[in-house]
């Protein structure tokens, strides 16, 4: 990157200490959102007003695009949602030409494209920081929610240094969700167990920098393509829809290649008996039954609500505060 900015582009950005101090921001925010004002509200409260915070989306969003705009709106920005169909970018104008003109006027860009090279290039030309809202490699917000959600439910785990590591089972594609999910797992002190049918492989540097955190942490990461295997003794069992955005064409294929795959009784069956289920959403029902997703062990719509203190987070650390953790330890 060219300038001296700090962005949001993977958790493989952050440092183990800064990412803590990330989650704990959106966990700050959260009380502060739902219980009123504190020291630190008045501080930051409308820190933002009289800017603008651009959200340049190739892709759809329900979760992603509420939350930064109301992110952004409890700052005092005003948040511009710039779909395909609002801006000239990759019709009329290039991406590099957007890049400039949108960032001249904003105070940062939450970007959802499709590469993660487009995220970089973002990065490069950007005179604003850019906050990864999704591409094919990494999704950092939702890594911070879900790192939120599971302190919430397993603070008492968490609290207790005689209990072993919790262990998060992903049964899924390896891309996006799970990509950053099991860094910011790793960072945390959790062990991760990752299930992907044959022929779906975690990419080899993730893993590189996954067995790296595992190591100075002490915590475990195992990719298989057993999903029984994987689901044993899980406290978190953890998917994500088979058919990405962008990869609508290879449907049939990919339900195909991921039969087997679906959470279900029988894989639930094989967790710990207090296990959570968590899931980014959209869910589709090929990659988990009613029973489980609307089920007793279910938290999913409690990750979705925590996306919002997660984009708060975000502009508070790399908008408000430039990224400089040190003011906020
Ligand atoms: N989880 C998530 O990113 O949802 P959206 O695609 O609806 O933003
Ligand atoms: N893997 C999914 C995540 C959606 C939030 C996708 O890229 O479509």
């Amino acid at each position: 990157m060219s300038n001296s900015i700090r962005h949001l582009t993977s958790i493989k950005d952050l440092t183990d200490e800064e990412f803590k101090i990330l989650v704990d921001r959106a966990q700050h925010y959260k009380t502060i959102f739902k219980n009123g004002a504190s020291d630190d509200f008045q501080k930051n409260h409308l820190k933002l007003l009289g800017r603008t915070v651009a959200l340049i989306f190739t892709k759809r969003s329900t979760r992603t695009r509420i939350s930064t705009e109301g992110a952004a709106t409890f700052f005092g920005a005003q948040p511009m949602f710039l779909g395909k169909e609002d801006i000239q970018l990759g019709v009329n104008e290039s991406f590099y030409d957007t890049t400039k003109v949108v960032s001249s006027m904003v105070s940062c860009i939450f970007a959802r494209v499709n590469s993660h090279e487009d995220i970089q290039a973002l990065c490069k030309d950007s005179s604003v920081p850019i906050i990864n809202s999704l591409c094919d490699t990494y999704h950092p917000l939702q890594a911070i929610c879900d790192m939120l959600t599971i302190k919430e439910k397993f603070a008492t785990h968490l609290n207790d240094s005689s209990k072993p590591n919790l262990k998060i089972t992903w049964i899924g594609d390896a891309n996006n969700v799970i990509n950053d999910m099991a860094l910011a797992c790793l960072k945390l002190g959790m062990d991760v167990a990752i299930a992907t049918p044959n022929g779906i492989e975690m990419d080899a540097n993730i893993m590189n920098e996954a067995n790296k955190i595992a190591s100075q942490n002490g915590t475990k990461i195992e990719a298989t393509h057993d999903s029984k295997s994987a689901s044993k003794g899980a406290n978190i069992l953890v998917t994500d829809t088979f058919v990405s955005m962008g990869e609508e064409f290879a449907k049939e294929a990919k339900l195909k290649q991921f039969q087997g795959f679906q959470i279900n009784k029988e894989l639930a069956d094989l967790a710990d008996p207090e296990f959570k289920f968590m899931h980014c959403l959209p869910r589709h029902h090929e990659e988990v039954t009613d029973d489980v997703f609307y089920g007793k062990h279910s938290i999913v719509f409690d990750e979705a609500e925590n996306r919002l203190y997660a984009a708060m987070a975000a502009i508070d650390v790399f908008v408000i505060n430039k990224g400089n953790f040190n003011n906020l330890k």
